[in-house]
């Protein structure tokens, strides 16, 4: 039971461009889950920081990640959205869970091993800590409920670690400040500061694959931007990027189990089915016995039609800076309100003077 009161939050890293998958997997669900909930989205610019310091245009990017969330129907008035940074209390709550977290945590992380390589001695402490400002981000909020992709899993379950730590260390301090809820976890009653966050994997598409590989996920690293659909693409880019997309010589099937082994046709349907807001099974009603040099038009069609108006709001929105800076700023001052709350708190629980 979570007695904690529901609060989305997630975040995107503002390196490299947006593209169908993030759309797709990501941001598409953070739209829909605005209308029966209170929700924090964050442009997540102190992580970006991890595994690359210096970036020639962080800013750009920044702005660019908040007028794809605001284009794609975000409601920043209704809702928060800003940029990590404007927000210091997510690194001051992160230095609280770096000495609540264990060294071990961190280094059993599968994204950090990744990234690290052989390389783990030379990367950046930050890089190592990844996953405790991540807890931070959410846990500032005491927000209860985080989108993510499937790769994220690990760095939740790490996060509702620290939580569970903190609640059981601090325990006997939360109640003497008069703070935090009863819940249980498992079958064990907690006294709780923090909310045990639930990941809410899933969705539509949740693995958008290139369109030059079916079994590779879509992904901004690939070398080959024919792989992908960015969310800056123009028409010309989208439908040519369609057309030369990998595919094989049958047609497609009638029936969703007829995808099995055909990474690429599975691919594309899936992406027509999202976009269209249908199953896989419904494209497959429409479209089962045609050959793709009849389907892949549709599906420039569909992609285009979605897909132009969110690029044309970027462009219109990245044209002239000051009302996303305005956004952001506005979004930055209502999150802060409620990261210094939490900290007061936190500060108290710990014994910091204040
Ligand atoms: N690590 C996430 C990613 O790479 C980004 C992120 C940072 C995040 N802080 C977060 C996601 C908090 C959800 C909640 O995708």
């Amino acid at each position: 039971m979570n007695a904690f009161k529901p609060l989305v939050f997630s975040g995107v890293q503002p390196t490299g461009n947006l593209h169908l998958g993030n759309y797709l997997g990501a941001i598409r669900k953070f739209v829909a889950l605005q209308e029966d909930n209170d929700c924090i989205y964050c442009v997540v610019d102190m992580h970006a920081i991890t595994a690359q310091l210096v970036h020639s245009d962080l800013k750009a990017q920044t702005r660019s990640i908040a007028a794809a969330f605001i284009a794609s129907g975000i409601d920043p008035v209704k809702h928060i959205v800003f940029n990590q940074s404007a927000v210091p209390q997510h690194a001051e709550l992160a230095w609280v869970f770096n000495c609540v977290a264990r060294i071990g945590w961190m280094e059993r992380m599968t994204q950090f091993k990744d990234k690290s390589g052989k390389n783990a001695e030379q990367v950046s402490l930050g890089l190592l800590a990844y996953p405790s400002l991540m807890a931070a981000d959410i846990l500032v909020y005491r927000a209860t409920h985080v989108p993510v992709g499937d790769d994220q899993k690990q760095h939740l379950e790490l996060a509702r670690d620290i939580a569970q730590k903190f609640n059981i260390d601090f325990g006997d301090h939360i109640r003497k400040a008069g703070l935090g809820l009863d819940i249980t976890v498992g079958d064990e009653p907690v006294h709780a500061y923090f909310p045990m966050v639930e990941p809410l994997i899933g969705g539509p598409a949740p693995r958008v694959m290139s369109l030059k590989d079916g079994t590779k996920k879509m992904s901004k690293s690939d070398p080959s931007d024919l792989s992908r659909i960015n969310l800056m693409d123009d028409v010309d880019a989208i439908s040519k990027k369609i057309k030369k997309a990998k595919t094989d010589p049958d047609a497609l099937p009638s029936e969703v189990e007829g995808l099995k082994g055909r990474a690429e046709a599975e691919n594309l349907v899936g992406i027509y089915a999202a976009l269209s807001d249908k199953t896989k099974a419904d494209v497959l009603a429409e479209f089962g016995g045609q050959q793709f040099s009849a389907f892949k038009p549709a599906l420039v069609d569909l992609a285009v039609n979605v897909l132009a108006p969110i690029n044309n709001e970027m462009r219109r929105l990245l044209d002239d800076v000051s009302h996303i800076d305005a956004i952001l700023k506005d979004g930055g001052e209502r999150a802060g309100a409620i990261a210094q709350k939490t900290m007061d708190e936190v500060r108290d629980i710990i014994g910091f003077l204040r």
